[in-house]
C-alpha cells in the first residue's frame, strides 16, 4: 500500500518504542466488569465517531464527546439500576475498512479515504496517497486525546450537578417525548439527594471511562502490543478494548490470528450472513478457555433482518455454553443512500434496538450492551428523531468522515428509549407490553 515501504517500517519501529497508552491493570479491570455484564449485572455503552479525524484532537471536540457519553450513561443507569460501563470509540479510531477501494465523483475516480491513519479525506489525488507519517500522528493524537479525557475526569468534569449537563431544550414539553423530561427531572432530583449526603460526591468524581477502536492495521496494532512482565501474556496497550470488524474476521485470516494472541477483552462484529456454525468456530479460536469477560458479540443485522438472523445465533451459543456480552450495533445494518448521501433513519435504529432486546428476552438471554456511531454536536447525518430531520436537512451539517452519526438530540433520545426498555425489563413480565 505504501510507495515507500522503508518509511512505513521505520515509523512502526519508532511507535514500538513509545510508551503504552493504557495499562494492563485497567484492561483487566474492564474485563472483570464485562464478565459482570455478561451475567446481566452491568450494562455497556460503547460509542463515538465512525472515524476519528486528527482535527478532532481538540479541546472542545473531546469535551463534547465525553459529555454526550456521560449523559447517556447516566440516563441508562437510571433505567437499568445497574452500573454502566462506558467505552468510547475514541483515542485511536483512525482507520477504516472500505468496501470500495476507490471513490467516484463526477467522472473522477480517486483512492478511497481509509481513515486519518492512512490518508486524508480531502478530495484530491495527493491527499489520498497513503502517508506513513500519519501513523505516528495517530499515536500522538490518541495520546493527547486520552490525556485530556483523563484530566477532565480526574478534575471533576463528571460532576453531575453542573446544570449544563441537563439542558434538554430539544425535548418537546408535550407529546410522546414529554416523559423524557420527567425522567431527567427525576434523575436530577436523585443526584441532589445523593449529593446532599456529601460522602457520595467522591463516587461521582471518579468515573471510569475506557477506550476502543477497530483493530484493523495490524503492523500498528502489533507495535502497541506488549508482553506483560512476569508471564507470556500479550496486551494491546493502545486501547482497553478492540474489536474485529465484519470485513476482516475470517477464520483463517491475519486479523483473527492477531486477536487470538492478545489478552484484552475483544469485540466481534456479527453481520447478517453469519451462520451459527461459523460463529462458534470463530469463538473457539478467539476464546478457547471461555474466559469470563473476554468476548463481546456486537450484532449489526439491520432492522428488517434481525428477527430472522439473531435467534439462531443466540440459541446456538446458549447450547454451546457460551456467555459473551451481547451488544447491539443498530447503525451498520441500517445504512441507506438518500439523494446520493449515506444516511440512517432514526426509526430503523430504534427498531433494531427494540427487536434486539425483545429477541434476547424471548430466548432467555439478555442484551447487555449497545454500540453507536454518535457525536455530541448538532450534525445532520441521520434522519428523523425528535427534530424530525428530513433528507433536505442532510446538506446542512454533514460532517462525518465516513458513516452517519446520531447527533446530540438523537443520541439522548436513544438513551431515554433504552432506559425505558431497561426499566420495564426490571419489572415483572407483561407490564412492558403496553409501552410498545
Ligand atoms: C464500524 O464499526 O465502523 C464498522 C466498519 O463496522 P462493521 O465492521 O460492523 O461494518
Ligand atoms: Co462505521
Amino acid at each position: 500500500m505504501y510507495a515507500d515501504a522503508a518509511a512505513h517500517d521505520a515509523a512502526i519501529a519508532r511507535i514500538r518504542k513509545l510508551p503504552p497508552l493504557v495499562s494492563v491493570g485497567e484492561i483487566e479491570s474492564l474485563k472483570g466488569q464485562l464478565a459482570d455484564a455478561a451475567e446481566g449485572h452491568r450494562f455497556v455503552l460503547q460509542g463515538g465517531d465512525c472515524t476519528e479525524r486528527f482535527r478532532d484532537c481538540a479541546g472542545l471536540a473531546v469535551v463534547s464527546k465525553l459529555k454526550i457519553l456521560l449523559q447517556m450513561s447516566l440516563v441508562l443507569t437510571y433505567g437499568a439500576r445497574r452500573p454502566v460501563i462506558r467505552i468510547g470509540r475514541i483515542a485511536g479510531q483512525f482507520a477504516k475498512p472500505r468496501s470500495q477501494y476507490s471513490e467516484e465523483r463526477e467522472g473522477v475516480s480517486l483512492p478511497a479515504y481509509r481513515g486519518d491513519n492512512i490518508n486524508d479525506l480531502e478530495w484530491s489525488a495527493r491527499a489520498r496517497i497513503p502517508d506513513p507519517a500519519r501513523l505516528e500522528r495517530g499515536y500522538f493524537s490518541a495520546a493527547a486525546t486520552l490525556n485530556f479525557v483523563r484530566a477532565l475526569l480526574e478534575g471533576g468534569f463528571a460532576s453531575l450537578r453542573s446544570p449544563e449537563h441537563w439542558k434538554l431544550d430539544f425535548i418537546p414539553d408535550s407529546g410522546e417525548h414529554a416523559g423524557y423530561r420527567e425522567i431527567a427531572d427525576r434523575i436530577r432530583d436523585a443526584i441532589d439527594y445523593l449529593e446532599s449526603l456529601s460522602a457520595t460526591t467522591d463516587n461521582f468524581r471518579r468515573i471510569e471511562f475506557f477506550t476502543s477502536h477497530e483493530g484493523l492495521l495490524l503492523p500498528l496494532e502489533e507495535a502497541l502490543t506488549r508482553q506483560r512482565t512476569g508471564d507470556d501474556r500479550h496486551y494491546n496497550l493502545g486501547a482497553h478494548f478492540l474489536w474485529v470488524g465484519e470485513r476482516t474476521r475470517h477464520i483463517d485470516g491475519a486479523h483473527v490470528e492477531y486477536f487470538r494472541g492478545i489478552a484484552n477483552p475483544i469485540g466481534v462484529k456479527v453481520g447478517g450472513t453469519t451462520t451459527p456454525e461459523s460463529l462458534l468456530r470463530l469463538l473457539d479460536i478467539l476464546d478457547p478457555s471461555h474466559e469470563p469477560g473476554r468476548l463481546m458479540l456486537i450484532t449489526r443485522l439491520g432492522a428488517g433482518a434481525i428477527a430472522d438472523t439473531l435467534p439462531p445465533l443466540v440459541r446456538a451459543l446458549k447450547a454451546a455454553g457460551r456467555k459473551p456480552v451481547w451488544s447491539c450495533d443498530p447503525m451498520h445494518g441500517n445504512t441507506t443512500v438518500v439523494d446520493g448521501t449515506k444516511t440512517r433513519a432514526f426509526e430503523d435504529i430504534a427498531s433494531e434496538l427494540k427487536s434486539a432486546f425483545q429477541i434476547h428476552r424471548a430466548e432467555g438471554s439478555h442484551l447487555s450492551g449497545v454500540h453507536f456511531e454518535l457525536t455530541g454536536e448538532n450534525v445532520t447525518e441521520c434522519l428523523g428523531g425528535v427534530q424530525n430531520l428530513s433528507p433536505a436537512d442532510l446538506r446542512r451539517s454533514y460532517e462525518t468522515g465516513c458513516d452517519p452519526r446520531l447527533n446530540y438530540a438523537q443520541s439522548m433520545e436513544i438513551a431515554f428509549l433504552i432506559s425505558n426498555i431497561l426499566a420495564t425489563e426490571r419489572r415483572p413480565s407483561g407490564v412492558h407490553q403496553h409501552l410498545w
